[in-house]
């Protein structure tokens, strides 16, 4: 994918230049990395296999602008700069009544070329314009779903050409969409709800972006959606994916219109006289897939004309699924909602193990083949966290003699596997090797590929 440059700069930018923030990394080698939501974790120096996991994301050119500090004078301001801003709850605060401006100039000044805008082809054109108006350089990703209006395709194209730059497309697995759609059809979302479809043609592609990132920046406000979106913050760390580095805390999402509303947006797009996607004018607000989006009333809530048949609770499509307000907490601080949530840890490769499955593997003395398994809850935002790395984990494991399986531990089973399984918080991964009936526990919270092959590894 290319990097979306403003045409004013891109004759400055020739030169592919390192990441912007390597030199900063280095500098903190040594830091102890805090895993806190609050937090984002502490900046990790750039690794052989975060570089090439970054190549299968969003962003296989690195190029920018930003000036790392030369001097030693300069690098020690920076790293003073990024320490006092690693709490990302008192940034928040900070920031609470910046402006768009003034948030996106920070967001790009921090991350450089490890951030990107999240563009959906409506209103949040915005972001692509303040980001001009920073002057700095800045990147713009779009998932195109495949099911995206004709309007919204051509004003991507009007929005690439109007500022110079090229978008960084992310597409659905082509084998995902195939499965779903042979399945169940075209339209299976009218008849069981659009979160199958959302997971396979907009999270998992997301997923796989922010994967390349360490900040994303979104076009979230508080007043799209008062059910889900009412406390948006301006910045945060990511509650439910992750960046580069990994694990819980490695990513940040910057939201800067969250506390502007709809119609200061508008006055904002048409002073600034910025292309605006021709479906607004046929009485479209909030836009998204072709077949789950219809125009509104005057009137009508704009979240009205999303996934109009479902029921209000249920419209996060999994993007922003961290806006669900939960109704009660397990011991992750995360919670269980109401909402019955699709399974998670589909796949051939993946055994989904029964409680009577587990318990015969806990009494095998001497198994035949060693097994990982994943005690998870689907609605649990760090298991749905894993679920790629899990899922690449299995395929990578298929035919190599290690099994990997799951089991469903909440509700019934959650007093079973906590007492007899170790089970802390969700996610728990534990390994059965070859010849003892003790599982052992998984006990680091990186659940990329790499850490987790490291583990059965060592100990099948
Ligand atoms: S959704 O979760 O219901 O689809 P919504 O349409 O409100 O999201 O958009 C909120 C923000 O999510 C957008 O401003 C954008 O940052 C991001 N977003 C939504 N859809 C896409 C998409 N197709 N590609 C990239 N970002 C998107
Ligand atoms: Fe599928 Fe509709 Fe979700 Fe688009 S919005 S990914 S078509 S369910």
């Amino acid at each position: 994918m290319a990097l979306a440059l403003t045409s004013s700069l891109s004759s400055e930018l020739k030169a592919p230049s390192v990441g912007a923030f390597q030199p900063l990394d280095r500098q903190f080698n040594n830091l102890t990395a805090t895993i806190n939501l609050s937090t984002r974790r502490a900046v990790k120096p750039l690794r052989a296999a975060a570089e090439s996991r970054r190549s299968d994301s969003v962003a296989p050119l690195t190029a920018t602008t930003f000036a790392a500090p030369t001097t030693e004078e300069g690098v020690k301001e920076e790293v003073k700069i990024v320490e006092e801003e690693e709490n990302f709850e008192e940034l928040a605060k900070e920031l609470a009544n910046a402006s768009p401006l003034e948030i996106m100039d920070r967001a790009l000044a921090k991350f450089g070329n490890d951030i990107a805008i999240a563009f959906s082809g409506a209103e949040d054109v915005a972001l692509i314009e303040y980001a001009k108006l920073t002057g700095r350089p800045f990147r713009v990703f779009s998932l195109d779903t495949g099911r995206l209006n004709p309007e919204t395709y051509r004003f991507f194209d009007e929005v690439e050409k109007h500022y110079g730059i090229r978008i960084e497309y992310m597409f659905p697995d082509s084998v995902e969409v195939q499965g779903l759609v042979r399945n169940k059809g075209l339209f299976s979302f009218y008849e069981d709800g659009h979160q199958e479809c959302c997971r396979v043609r907009k999270v998992r592609p997301l997923r796989r972006a922010l994967k390349g990132l360490r900040a994303w920046i979104t076009g979230q406000r508080k007043d799209q959606s008062p059910g889900t979106r009412s406390e948006v913050p301006v910045v945060q760390v990511d509650p439910v994916f992750e960046g580069l580095d990994g694990g819980v805390g490695s990513l940040v999402k910057w939201n800067p219109v969250a506390n502007v509303e709809g119609d200061n947006v508008w006055n904002f797009l048409r002073t600034m006289n910025v292309p605006v996607n021709s479906l607004h004018s046929q009485g479209y607000v909030s836009i998204g897939c072709e077949p789950c989006t219809r125009p509104v009333l005057p009137g009508q809530h704009e979240r009205e004309g999303r996934w109009w048949w479902e029921d209000a609770k249920a419209k996060e499509c999994g993007l922003h699924k961290g806006n669900i307000k939960e109704n009660s907490e397990n011991q992750n601080g995360s919670a269980q909602s109401n909402v019955e949530v699709a399974d998670i840890f589909e796949s051939d490769n993946l055994v989904s193990l029964t409680r009577a499955g587990i318990e015969n593997l806990m009494r095998l003395e001497d198994r035949r083949d060693p097994w990982v398994v994943v005690l998870y809850a689907p609605w649990c935002q760090f298991c749905q966290a894993m679920e790629g790395s899990y899922l690449e984990l299995a395929d990578k494991l298929a035919g190599s003699g290690v099994k990997v399986g799951k089991f469903r531990a909440d509700g019934d089973q959650k007093a079973f596997a906590k007492s007899e399984l170790q089970l802390g918080s969700f996610p728990t991964i534990l390994l059965f090797p070859k010849h003892s009936s003790q599982p052992i526990k998984y006990p680091s919270e990186n659940r990329d590929v790499d850490s987790l092959l490291a583990f059965i590894n060592a100990l099948r």
